[in-house]
């Protein structure tokens, strides 16, 4: 067997379907909204990776931070045969991880974005050759089936990702995360954690503009696949914090009364001036928030470290 191979859980056209439906659901609501697994095609995972080299962005170097100085005990706590990376994106800060698992046989990232998949799993293969990546392009909400690997497995699920899901979501992710996992097993997340209001937006609109970018490449996406007409030039990027709910909320403010066609859908979306459509959740934790939301789902919060600033925070939990 080669030591990269690549599986598609889910047929193109399941993909195309779930875009779809998504799009129909989300621009004929009222708020419109779409989800953020679609900001992530070849163009939208690079400006995700030019997003965290900005100077606003401190999630990812806070994450690292924490690798870099737990990594060592991470896997004395679970010395994993298997590492199952979620929403791997770039797998940039999961070498920390890798080296530190000395007895490491197999890694499965698994992600929507093939182009991060291939990127990210061609450059570990050339880099620790004795590493079998198994990649999997899946969608982590739609319920995964795993390739038999050997235990035990740390499911890695980093970078605040988990934030990404709306309440209800989180819920229903962390139940199926507690399926999958084995006596011996345990999950180790990344959740970005509440701070100053000021700190939290400027992560999410920098002064380069990246981040909008990046939030108006959905529209890129949908008209591609769809045929839309959108002008991503007419709508603004909007990031706001929501105190009630603490998180973050990243929208596509129109700038003209404009409608918009969809012609796979056979839509035309009516924008009034000014009409907000939100694209991202990104919600915000504090530990008793973590710990609770993970015994809701049958697993139980082992450890907790967070950077010296104390702005992100990874946990290792295990089945309860
Ligand atoms: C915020 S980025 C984090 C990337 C990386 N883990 C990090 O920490 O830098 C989210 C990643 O999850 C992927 N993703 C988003 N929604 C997904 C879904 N529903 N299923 C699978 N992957 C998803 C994106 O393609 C992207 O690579």
């Amino acid at each position: 067997m080669s030591p990269f191979h690549v599986t598609r859980t889910l047929p193109e056209d399941a993909m195309a379907a779930a875009l779809r439906a998504d799009v129909q659901h989300g621009l004929t609501s009222d708020p419109k909204w779409l989800p953020p697994k679609w900001f992530y095609d070849a163009h939208g995972s690079d400006l995700f990776e030019q997003i965290t080299e900005l100077p606003e962005y401190y999630p990812t170097r806070a994450e690292r931070e924490i690798l870099v100085a737990r990594a060592g005990e991470i896997a004395t706590a679970l010395p994993a045969r298997t590492l199952i990376e979620l929403g791997s994106g770039s797998s940039e800060k999961t070498r920390y991880l890798i080296d530190a698992l000395t007895g490491l046989r197999t890694y499965v990232p698994v992600d929507v974005s093939d182009s991060a998949l291939t990127q990210a799993g061609k450059a570990l293969v050339a880099e620790r050759p004795e590493l079998d990546v198994h990649a999997l392009i899946a969608d982590f909400t739609a319920g995964l089936t795993l390739p038999d690997t050997p235990g035990p497995r740390l499911l890695a699920f980093l970078g605040g990702t988990i934030g990404n899901l709306l309440p209800a979501e989180r819920a229903e992710f962390l139940t199926g995360v507690r399926a999958l996992l084995s006596p011996g097993d345990a999950l180790l997340l990344g959740t970005d954690l509440v701070k100053d209001e000021q700190v939290l937006v400027r992560a999410y609109d920098d002064a380069a503009g990246v981040t909008a970018a990046f939030n108006k490449n959905v529209l890129t996406v949908v008209n591609r696949e769809l045929g839309a007409d959108f002008e991503p030039d007419t709508f603004d990027h909007v990031a706001r914090w929501n105190s009630e709910r603490e998180w973050i909320e990243m929208r596509l403010r129109s700038r003209t009364a404009q409608t918009v066609k969809v012609p796979a859908l056979g839509l035309a979306v009516d924008f009034a001036a000014g009409e907000e459509m939100r694209t991202e959740v990104s919600a915000k934790f504090r530990q008793e928030s973590v710990r609770t939301e993970l015994a809701a789902a049958g697993l139980e919060l082992a450890h907790w470290w967070t950077d010296e600033e104390g702005r992100f925070a990874l946990s290792l939990s295990v089945a309860g």
